[in-house]
């Protein structure tokens, strides 16, 4: 089976797309700095899939490392690239640190990449590249907007690298993931989200308010133009993402793509507001969640929901999981993590 090499493959998003690349029988080597990962992980997935797959602590910055990383596993067949820095606020702290982590480590990688006969490239983007669209659900056509934080800007950046080189590189075929908003654990509760500090992202902040971790979840604003004031996203299970990527990197391993480069939007196609996700915890849970609103958080968008028409008709995939679905998950790896 082919090898494919997964970089931040501790991640959350990188764990859950390991189990489900090792599922279909893949072989994988993960390379991961640990800078925001931890290695108990890779015990996590291996005791999901009952194959511990390679690892090596490598930063992708260090491009001796690699180089040496290249030459010895020189029958690499894909790359599924998530490593990368993905906090906002750090970014807009420190831009030359985001553009350093995010796009110098690509251009290192796709170098390597132009040198195998053939390779197929999956690159974790994300729906920030839209911005507030202006047309509900969002399809892969609607326009780029300027990006809001330097983090943004390294995925639109990340992008357009990536387009210009398969451009020219007949032997490179790469798919842009955009994202919207992942959530949930795998239902073992072996792997999940582990946020450093303050959880920034809104499912997190609930579950560890309902283990009494943090008092109280504050919600940005009640006074959007939505029908229960607060803001909307498409909170997709990081199962069903996960799944995505492993039947995007097929479309490209069995030549099924349209292009050298494409896009997809990976969401449910169905929006739901803060309050409705404080519901889902609620019900799942049972607990009542302790939360006020507060002001607006800078910076959010009103609403944002994906199209899926694209990513279900050209690569067969949709969501099987619901909100509820992945607020039990997430409640349930909370709860095993605290224990
Ligand atoms: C955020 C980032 C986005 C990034 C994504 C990665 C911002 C402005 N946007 O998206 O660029 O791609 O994470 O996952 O940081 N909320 C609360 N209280 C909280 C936390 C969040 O009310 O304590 C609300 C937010 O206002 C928002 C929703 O919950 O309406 C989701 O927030 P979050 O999980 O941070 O995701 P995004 O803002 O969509």
């Amino acid at each position: 089976m082919d090898k494919i090499l997964v970089t931040g493959g501790l991640g959350f998003i990188g764990s859950h797309t390991v189990v489900e690349l090792q599922n279909e029988g893949f072989e994988v080597v993960i390379i991961d700095d640990l800078s925001n990962s931890s290695i108990s992980v890779l015990d996590g997935i291996t005791s999901i899939t009952g194959k511990k797959p390679v690892f090596e602590k490598l930063d992708l910055k260090d491009k001796a490392g690699v180089d040496v990383f290249f030459n010895t596993h020189n029958d690499i067949k894909g790359v599924i690239h998530f490593a990368a820095s993905k906090a906002v606020g750090e970014s807009v702290e420190k831009p030359l640190l985001y553009y350093e982590n995010n796009i110098n480590t690509l251009v290192y990688l796709l170098k390597q990449l132009e040198q195998l006969p053939t390779a197929s490239f999956i690159f974790s983007s994300s729906c920030t590249v839209y911005g507030q669209a202006d047309k509900l659900p969002i399809t892969e056509n609607a326009p780029v907007k300027q990006a809001e934080s330097p983090y943004g800007n390294t995925k639109q950046i990340g992008e357009e690298i990536i387009r210009d080189t398969c451009k020219v590189t007949p032997n490179l075929k790469a798919i842009a993931l955009r994202y919207f908003n992942p959530v949930g654990a795998h239902e073992s509760a072996n792997i999940g989200e582990l946020p450093i500090g303050v959880p920034q992202n809104l499912v997190p902040f609930i579950t560890q308010t309902g283990i009494g971790l943090r008092e109280q979840l504050s919600v940005f604003g009640d006074d959007y133009p939505t029908p229960d004031g607060t803001c909307i996203r498409d909170y997709i299970h990081v199962v069903d993402l996960a799944k995505a990527h492993v039947v995007a990197l097929k479309r490209l391993l069995e030549n099924k793509n349209k292009a050298n480069y494409e896009t997809f939007n990976l969401g449910t196609g169905k929006g739901s507001s803060v309050l409705e996700v404080v519901k889902a915890f609620e019900r799942v849970s049972g607990k009542t969640l302790n939360y006020k609103i507060v002001g607006r958080r800078e910076g959010d968008i009103i609403s944002a929901y994906a199209d899926t028409t694209k990513a279900n008709e050209e690569l067969g995939w949709e969501t099987k999981l619901t909100l509820d679905d992945a607020m039990r998950s997430a409640w349930k790896w909370e709860q095993k993590i605290r224990s």
